[in-house]
Formats: structure tokens, sequence, C-alpha cells
């Protein structure tokens, strides 16, 4: 690595790309060297605040000599950066959901492969240290049921409330939960469910369902449920485990078991990571190992959310292999 750091590109340059870049920015021996965004002005805006290049094509990006490259896109728009970024041999960082489509994600995941790339996939709950807590409770104990729920509100804009632009809350936002049931749990092997517009959709033009209601099988025996809704002024994120005689109730970064003479492991032995630090750092020294969720364990999650939505079409229980 060249002594002036690692050089940094960013393809998309809205909200959660701007959250990464103030992580980047943090970090030392990283430069934030290039950013692109189709929208012209927004490139030109956040690539000031950075002294970085700023670019409207990420192809023209990508002929400057980078070392690593964040993929901050709507969800529609995955494919040919992805290509682009692999056929240049970069690592890169890549927003939740990965692809609209399993077929996009595994072609992109083969060309990752063949080429061995450093990936890394923006679930950044599982970072949290109630997450690791969670995980070692968790550890060996048989799990009965996990219920998992995403209420929350209606985001208007240019690409969220259309299905064909967003994949819906499940595949859009509610991947966060079920991403970690599979963390929690171990994966899911079918899926079965409901979705339907009750509110919206009428004279709003959105295209979204606004409320789903999803199970799960996992490999391991157990039962998942998990509830969503985009109709409320508030959001409320959590999941609850049970297993023999206790409840584990997970909400951001409350962790609770009931009863109380139910011990969780001591809080100090984990530490919550940072999705950025751990990216650049896997970048810098090659050891992924403190990635906890690459392009191919990403796309599991993204299989799982779209059965939600296949099962909830087609009425019917899908199977995942
Ligand atoms: N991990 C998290 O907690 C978290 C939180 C929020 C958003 N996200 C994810 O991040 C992604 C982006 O969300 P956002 O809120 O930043 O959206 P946004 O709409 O604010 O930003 C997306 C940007 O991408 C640009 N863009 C679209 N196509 C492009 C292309 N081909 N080349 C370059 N730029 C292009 C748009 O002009 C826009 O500026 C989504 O997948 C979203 O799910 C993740």
């Amino acid at each position: 690595m060249a002594t002036k750091g690692l050089q940094v590109g960013f393809i998309g340059a809205g909200g959660m790309a701007q959250s990464h870049m103030k992580g980047v920015a943090r970090l030392s021996d990283v430069k934030i060297a290039a950013i692109c965004d189709v929208d012209e002005q927004r490139a030109q805006s956040v690539a000031k605040e950075y002294h970085a290049a700023a670019y409207t094509d990420f192809r023209a990006m990508l002929r400057k000599k980078l070392d690593a490259v964040y993929i901050v896109l709507p969800p529609f728009a995955h494919g040919e950066v992805e290509k682009a970024v692999i056929k240049k041999g970069l690592p890169f960082l890549v927003e939740k959901p990965i692809a609209l489509s399993a077929k996009i994600g595994e072609k992109i995941l083969d060309a990752v492969e063949k080429k061995n790339l450093i990936t890394c996939v923006g679930y950044q709950l599982r970072y949290m240290s109630s997450i690791q807590q969670a995980k070692a409770f968790l550890d060996k104990k048989t799990l009965g049921m996990i219920v998992g729920y995403y209420w929350s509100e209606m985001i208007r804009g240019a690409w969220w409330p259309y299905m064909e632009k967003s994949g819906g809350q499940v595949v859009e936002q509610a991947t966060h939960i079920v991403d970690l049931m599979r963390d929690l749990g171990g994966e899911i092997v079918e899926v079965d469910a409901r979705m339907e517009q009750r509110v919206h959709g009428k004279n709003d033009g959105i295209t979204i369902p606004d409320t789903y209601s999803v199970r799960f099988g996992f490999a391991n025996g157990a039962i998942g449920t998990l509830t969503t809704c985009c109709l409320l002024g508030e959001w409320n994120i959590g999941l609850d485990i049970m297993v023999d005689r206790a409840r584990l109730h997970w909400k951001i970064d409350e962790l609770t078991v009931t009863p109380d003479s139910v011990a969780l492991p001591a809080v100090e032995s984990f530490k919550a990571g940072d999705i950025d630090a751990t990216f650049l750092n896997a970048v810098k020294t090659g050891d992924r190992s403190a990635i906890r969720s690459d392009y191919r364990d990403a796309l599991k999650t993204l299989k799982v959310t779209l059965a939600a939505t296949e099962s909830a079409t087609k009425k019917k229980t899908i199977v995942l292999k």
C-alpha cells in the first residue's frame, strides 16, 4: 500500500453513503478520493466536503487508481456497477439489499469468488455488542421460536415506496431483521408469507405492501415469524427468542432475558464493531475474518426476503434449497 493510505471511492452519494463517509473520514491512513453520483449536484457538493474528485459516471471514476469501493445505491441499481468494480479487481462494501433478484446476486457472487475479492455487506446490526452478547447466550441452546418485527413509517422519495425499485419493506428494510434471524437462529429453509396494501396504494401511487406477516422454518427445526408494517409515525424494531425456560428480548441496544434468574453473559466481554473500520482494515491487511456479512452470506438473506414476496404473491410456501 502506498504511504498516502488507502484510496477509497464511493458510487452513490446519498444518505447512507454520507453516513459511511463520516465513518471512513474518522479512520487514519484512508482517503476518500473519488465520489460518483448520477445526480451531478450531489456528486459535486459531497465531493467538495471531502476534497475528493467528483464523477457522474462510475466507469470514469473506476479509471482512477483506487484500493476499495463503496457501492451505496438504490436496490434497483445493482448489477453493472458491481461488474465494473469486480473487473477492476477492487474489494467493495455494498449496501443491503445487494440486488432485487437472486440471479443478479448469483452472477455477482460468482465473479467475486473467481477473483477472491474481499466484500462486506451493510448488515451493520451484526456488529452491535448486543447481538454478539445474544449469540453467546444462545450458543448450544435449543431454539424454539424467533419472533421479529419491523413496524415503521412509509418513507417517501424517489424509490422506496415503489415495488420495482425497492423490492418492498421486507426486501429493503426488514432484511436487517431477517439477517439477524439467520445470524442468531441459523439457516432458513421455508418461507410462507402474506402481504397487503391496507392503507396506501389507492390514491398515492405507492406500490409496496404496507403490511406483511411471514413465517419461517429454520433448518434446525425452530419456527420464526416476522411482522412488518410501514403505517406508523414511529419505528419499532426488535426480536424475541424463546429457548427452554427463557426469553431473550433484543431491541437495538437493549438486550434482556427473562426470567431475571437467567444470566446473560457479561457485557464487558462484548465490544461493538465498526463496519467501515472492519472493512477497510480487511482491505489493508488481507484478513477478512472480522467481516460479519460478506457477499455470499448476504445473498442468502436476499433469497429469504425474495421468497417472502414470492410466497405472498403465489400464496404458497416456498422451500429454499
Ligand atoms: N445499512 C443500513 O442501515 C442502511 C440504512 C439506510 C440505507 N441503506 C441502504 O443504502 C442504499 C442507499 O440508500 P440511501 O438512503 O443512501 O438512498 P439515497 O436515495 O439517499 O441515495 C442513493 C444515491 O444513489 C444515486 N445513484 C443511483 N443510481 C446511481 C448510479 N448508477 N451511479 C451513481 N449513483 C447513483 C442517487 O442519485 C442517490 O444520490 C439502499 O440500498 C438502502 O437500503 C442501508
